[in-house]
């Protein structure tokens, strides 16, 4: 089977090594072109900057997207499939928005558009939500969503490094982001929420971005040792759950206590959990970023094609709503600034040098803390491991 990969970093590189190493079933494919930038000499002789020499490519049947990004990412799958192409892409960024989008340009076209390492990296997350989903409501997601900053935050824990050297050192693995603010403020983690979300609810989330979203840029290494010495963990958390028509959402820190498999998750590790009917808690654990975790599960999508394997039919088009105050939490909040006035609805109590802020909706917390970043932006909040309260 011939593969056309578009761009050449680090999942079109690993993409194309696995190919090439030709192991196992990967024998049956070979890669026939390999798109990049009109700017760049070609270095291999697949290399081609001419798109339409792809798309009108008879023999190639399957098109990796692995430019990132928003534009020409969906310009180019939505093509690519228009021309009878099977697509498979790791890019959480162009799906969160367009998955509904993708999936009935390829049923109309009769091709197949698979996303496996889009979340997760390497973790066959994916496939385990659908399957999960083919018996039970899949009630909740939750987890550790980013690679990027699990190292970052595992390692300023383990050597007391700071976050700047931890992060030039993650981009040197290949773990981050283009630009990495996305990883540290949480939008990666927010794309692959909304992507397992839509999946789960069969919805289709608007505006994933606009929900409560909170990363972890303003963590210090003095807020890590404290928490430390009180026996927990802090992680950047995706969470959401459904109850009725409604469902909730948010990006987080969120402290867990040292024995849970949150605070043991190390690395560039990935843990997702899913709570469904009769499954209970499911929990997958793996690589979530790095050039062969992720390429290898874009090349398991693609050798699902090759095997005519079908993923669970979706069609997003379930009517729900997001609703802030679905959840309840306890937050500590670090800010240079007085922040009773702000809080004055909720119980607060001072611990050593957070305020913590009890039993409130997650929707107003976040909503509050934009009010603190605006006099003190080097604030920082994280949620309390304490069980969020469900209305
Ligand atoms: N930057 C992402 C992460 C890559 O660190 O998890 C994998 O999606």
């Amino acid at each position: 089977m011939k593969v056309a990969i578009l761009g050449f970093g680090t999942v079109g590189k690993g993409v194309y090594k696995i190919i090439k190493k030709a192991n196992g079933q990967t024998q049956n494919l070979s890669v026939s072109h390999i798109l990049i930038r009109k700017n760049k000499e070609p270095i291999l002789p697949e290399m081609t900057s001419e798109i339409d020499k792809i798309l009108n490519d008879r023999e190639t049947e399957v098109v990796v997207e692995a430019i990132g990004g928003i534009e020409p990412a969906h310009e180019y799958i939505l093509s690519a499939l228009k021309h009878g192409k099977n697509v498979i892409t790791a890019n959480k960024a162009v799906i969160a928005i367009y998955l509904k989008e993708f999936t009935e340009a390829a049923e109309k076209n009769n091709v197949k558009f698979y996303f496996e390492a889009s979340v997760g990296g390497g973790i066959p997350w994916i496939q385990g939500l659908e399957k999960a989903l083919r018996i039970d409501n899949v009630n909740s997601i939750s987890g550790i969503f980013n690679g990027t900053s699990n190292f970052i935050l595992d390692q300023m824990s383990r050597n007391g490094e700071s976050f700047v050297d931890v992060l030039k050192k993650a981009q040197k693995l290949g773990y981050a982001e283009a630009d990495p603010s996305a990883d540290i403020d949480g939008y990666d983690v927010a794309n692959k929420l909304c992507i397992s979300a839509d999946i789960a609810y069969n919805i289709d989330i608007q505006n994933h971005q606009s929900l409560p979203i909170f990363g972890i840029r303003n963590i210090t290494c003095a807020d890590v040792k404290y928490f430390q010495r009180r026996g927990l963990a802090v992680k950047l958390i995706g969470r959401t759950h459904q109850s009725g028509d409604k469902f909730d959402y948010v990006v987080e820190p969120t402290l867990f206590l040292d024995r849970t498999l949150e605070a043991n998750t190390p690395d560039n590790y990935n843990l997702i959990s899913l709570n469904g009917d009769t499954i209970g808690q499911l929990d997958f654990f793996g690589q979530g970023a790095g050039m062969y975790p992720t390429a290898n599960a874009v090349i398991q999508d693609i050798l699902d094609i090759a095997e005519r394997k079908i993923h669970l039919k979706r069609n997003f088009d379930k009517k729900m709503h997001y609703c802030p105050e679905l959840t309840k939490g306890n937050y500590l909040v670090r800010s240079n600034k007085k922040i009773d006035s702000i809080f004055k609805d909720y119980q607060l109590s001072q611990e050593g040098a957070y305020v913590e802020v009890k039993k409130i909706p997650v929707g107003e917390m976040h909503h509050l803390m934009k009010e603190v970043l605006k006099s003190d932006a080097a604030a920082f909040m994280v949620s309390l491991p304490s069980q969020g309260e469900v209305a």
